[in-house]
């Protein structure tokens, strides 16, 4: 038994190794990402989820951060980059089984900031030295093309130069279309499980993965910087639904890719399951970072939630992003995509001086710039990475 756990032990040390030196070799030149993955992602997931006790004495667990860290520094150096997070409504149409703000959760407090609320977010925001903005929400219907555009119009015009990254779900070719036109220039929709079957396990009916993986496409198409990603540990979810999970994004090759535990949110019908793992989370962040090298990552609220240094473990594993909350204060405990989410009472500056420390001693360099997608970067926004 001991030698086949020495065996599992080799083979994955060696997967680690070879996507280290595919990742760096990849790098020169700009290509995105090595276009492999082979069968044998399953079973490297499943080694770790086995020996997940054994993150600190495993050799296999320290070569995985070891290279995540080296590839994310081959790509971004210490830089950990900051965007400004507005949950503008958390009015959604949908009941995904796993979400506090579905629409048939009982006790939520509903709201929807107005432009000139999201205007004064932005202006706080570029006051602590933000360059790159998050708005996100359910999937409320009040929110037409017609009013998105009108609110990115606005914003655009008082911040030209500005990142403004839109998650509000999905929505037709065209209104990405026409949002992108208006000045919206990223987008973030996790694909949540690529399998067919797990996902239609975390969704109602209506809800399909066929949609939700051609609005990835038709995000990437008409030319955002494209964010997906998924939870860990949420209910059901074995681990080659992770290997089909990272098999997908090679494929769709994001700029972008959001990883945080599942944690339970009562109200929903998922309220009695476990939380995810923090360390699978944090080994998915690593696989994610060898086997895409050039992607932002963020280290997630929700690993903030499940750990107190949950965040500063994310960048030791890969992770480059932050997103701390700018949204009013008054409105930040109503959206609970799950339970005991921090920062709910901490003002804005609060978030940035608190992230700011963190940063800085675990090592990194907090980036105030847009932080663009290295393909998507240019003179300027390099120049302009400094602090503040
Ligand atoms: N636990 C962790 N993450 C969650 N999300 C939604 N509900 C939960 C939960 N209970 C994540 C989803 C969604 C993102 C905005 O938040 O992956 O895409
Ligand atoms: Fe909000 Fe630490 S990030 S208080």
């Amino acid at each position: 038994m001991a030698n086949q756990n020495q065996n599992q032990e080799a083979a994955v040390l060696s997967f680690v190794n070879r996507k280290r030196e595919d990742a760096l070799s990849s790098l020169s030149g700009h290509a995105i990402s090595p276009k492999i993955c082979e069968d044998d992602l399953a079973d490297v997931i499943s080694f770790f989820q086995h020996f997940s006790d054994a993150v600190d004495t495993s050799p296999a667990f320290s070569a995985l951060r070891d290279a995540a860290q080296t590839v994310r520094k081959a790509v971004y150096g210490d830089r950990v980059f900051f965007r400004g997070l507005i949950e503008f409504t958390n009015y959604c149409k949908n009941d995904c089984y796993y979400c506090g703000i579905g629409r048939h959760v009982e006790g939520v407090h509903r709201y929807r900031l107005s432009t000139e609320e999201i205007l004064a977010c932005f202006r706080n925001g570029r006051k602590l030295g933000y360059h790159s903005f998050v708005l996100q929400g359910g999937e409320d219907p009040f929110f037409t093309d017609d009013r998105m555009c009108d609110m990115i119009t606005s914003l655009r015009k008082e911040f030209p130069s500005e990142a403004i990254t839109l998650s509000i779900g999905e929505r037709s070719h065209e209104s990405y279309q026409r949002m992108f036109d208006a000045g919206a220039d990223r987008y973030l929709l996790r694909h949540e499980s690529a399998s067919e079957e797990h996902y239609a396990m975390l969704h109602p009916r209506d809800m399909l993965l066929s949609n939700r993986k051609a609005c990835l496409y038709d995000l990437k198409r008409i030319g955002y910087q494209v964010g997906a990603g998924f939870m860990v540990g949420s209910p059901f979810q074995t681990a080659g639904n992770l290997a089909e999970d990272l098999r997908f994004l090679i494929e769709l090759s994001p700029q972008m890719v959001g990883i945080g535990p599942f944690i339970p949110s009562s109200g929903t019908r998922f309220s009695a399951f476990p939380t995810g793992s923090l360390t699978m989370t944090l080994v998915m962040i690593a696989l994610t970072r060898i086997l895409l090298p050039t992607t932002l990552i963020p280290s997630t609220t929700a690993l903030g939630t499940i750990d107190p240094v949950g965040r500063e473990k994310g960048f030791s594993y890969g992770a480059n992003v932050v997103m701390p909350n700018l949204s009013p204060v008054s409105v930040r405990a109503d959206y609970a995509l799950y339970d005991n989410k921090i920062c709910i009472t901490d003002d804005a500056s609060k978030c940035q001086k608190c992230l700011t420390t963190r940063i800085l001693q675990s090592g990194n360099l907090p980036d105030f710039s847009r932080g663009d997608h290295v393909c998507f970067s240019d003179d300027r926004n390099k120049d302009e990475a400094t602090n503040k």
